[in-house]
């Protein structure tokens, strides 16, 4: 009687034990996968000089059905445009006379409510664009050398100034405006725009591309400069959706869509340079998608990442925050060349990265779009791009 009753004690106890310790397994693989996707993802990439980051278990096998490191990695159809997309688009001409910024000298913040408020939809008399541009031809040869801007404008003749364009026949069915942040790297801008003007062309797009550069010699701000290329994009027309394009990513497949779907897309899953894997589980830097209801509901970027690194994984945060899931499209779409290069003295990478992303939570109501400050120096209508150079006061900025 007594040994039955020990017996079964002991198979109770290492019952306990065992689960107990199962779950602590999985616990601390969590942890330790969430960390190094977090924190280091990025950092070993470029110190260590390796394609990828890709988190083996501390403890037992990495699973082979679904591995930890591809769980958040929502992949769609390359085409899902729906009667949502739908934007009526405007014909008339940007009117740059009306957009003299070099008179405002002060410190400006973007009216919000000015931001947010709705356009009444137009009637057009021409038909809608169809929802599977016809002209698509999927992977594409890149062009890898620059050429003039000249050149570009001679190859690309239907621009308007600014790196305007929106198709001939029909009506867009997306206003996009591709924001590239930049400093200093007019070759790179220039194999960008040969490349993807007639990528856009073909993608039966209303689109313009800003380019938004800083004054020395305040560190580059590139999340800033987004928030910026932002607000002034949608002075200057009725953008519904906000491509963030780093200058030196080259798409190489023209299915891969410059829209907005719903929710907040990062668009460059493929970069070359990573061997054309997802380089860690939560990035979403490169080129990333988001409408503008979308960019103005999680506050936009953080304005507080003065050099290198962190504002991407802080804006990953932010969107899951609000309830959005970030999607991708197949790394057969999703593709980009990455142009090679070395890091600018004036980019140094941020040592306060790490305390800004732990902080992030408390700070995303009040740090962003909302409260936005800067000085608009120019804003150029260039025959291929719109220009515009801003001063970003560093002390002001970290004031709050
Ligand atoms: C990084 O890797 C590339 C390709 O594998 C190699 O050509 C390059 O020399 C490496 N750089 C360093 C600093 O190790
Ligand atoms: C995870 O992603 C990598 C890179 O795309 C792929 O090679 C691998 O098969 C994926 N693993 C699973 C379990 O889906
Ligand atoms: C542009 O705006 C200015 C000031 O509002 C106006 O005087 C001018 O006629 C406009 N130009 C065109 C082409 O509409
Ligand atoms: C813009 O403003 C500057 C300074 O106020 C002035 O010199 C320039 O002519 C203006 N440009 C246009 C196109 O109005
Ligand atoms: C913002 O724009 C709204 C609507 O035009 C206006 O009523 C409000 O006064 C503006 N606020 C500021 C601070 O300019
Ligand atoms: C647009 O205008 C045309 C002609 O003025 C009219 O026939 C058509 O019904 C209108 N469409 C819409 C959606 O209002
Ligand atoms: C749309 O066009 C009308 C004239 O057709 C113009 O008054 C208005 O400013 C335009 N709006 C935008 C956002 O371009
Ligand atoms: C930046 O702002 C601070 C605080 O408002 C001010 O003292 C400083 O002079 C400004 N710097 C520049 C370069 O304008």
């Amino acid at each position: 009687m007594t040994t039955k009753c020990n017996t079964v004690k002991i198979l109770k106890i290492l019952l306990v034990t065992c689960l107990t310790l199962v779950t602590l397994q999985y616990v601390i693989n969590l942890v330790a996968y969430s960390y190094v996707s977090r924190f280091f993802g990025m950092e070993l990439m470029f110190q260590r000089n390796i394609s990828i980051v890709q988190y083996l278990p501390i403890f037992g096998k990495q699973s082979k059905s679904s591995s930890s490191f591809n769980k958040s990695v929502t992949v769609i159809p390359p085409v899902i445009s729906t009667v949502k997309n739908l934007f009526p688009s405007n014909t008339s001409q940007i009117n740059t006379s009306n957009i003299n910024q070099s008179s405002t000298p002060a410190f400006i913040s973007p009216n919000i409510s000015l931001l947010t408020s709705k356009e009444p939809i137009r009637n057009e008399s021409l038909p809608l664009c169809p929802l599977v541009p016809p002209k698509l031809v999927g992977p594409l040869a890149t062009f890898t050398n620059a050429i003039s801007f000249e050149e570009i404008l001679k190859n690309n003749p239907d621009l308007q100034p600014g790196g305007r364009y929106k198709p001939k026949d029909c009506v867009a069915r997306h206003k996009v405006a591709i924001i590239i942040p930049y400093r200093d790297r007019i070759t790179h801008l220039q194999i960008l725009l040969q490349n993807l003007h007639p990528i856009l062309a073909r993608q039966l797009i209303d689109y313009g591309i800003y380019v938004v550069d800083m004054t020395l010699p305040t560190s580059f701000n590139r999340a800033m400069l987004m928030n910026i290329g932002f607000a002034e994009a949608l002075k200057i027309y009725d953008y519904q959706c906000f491509i963030f394009h780093d200058v030196d990513l080259i798409p190489e497949n023209d299915r891969n869509l410059y829209t907005c779907p719903e929710s907040p897309r990062h668009m460059s899953v493929a970069v070359d340079k990573f061997k054309y894997r997802l380089p860690y589980a939560s990035i979403f830097g490169g080129v990333s998608a988001l409408t503008k209801e979308q960019f103005l509901k999680i506050n936009g970027y953080s304005n507080l990442y003065f050099g290198w690194g962190g504002e991407d994984d802080d804006m990953n945060g932010r969107i899951h925050r609000k309830g959005y899931k970030v999607i991708r499209y197949s790394v057969d779409v999703a593709r980009y060349k990455m142009i090679k290069h070395t890091r600018e003295k004036s980019n140094p990478v941020n040592p306060k990265r790490y305390k800004l992303i732990n902080t992030g939570k408390n700070r995303q109501d009040k740090d962003g779009i909302n409260s936005l400050k800067y000085k608009v120096e120019k804003i150029e209508f260039l025959p291929t791009y719109t220009y515009i150079l801003t001063t970003i006061n560093q002390t002001e900025v970290e004031a709050g």
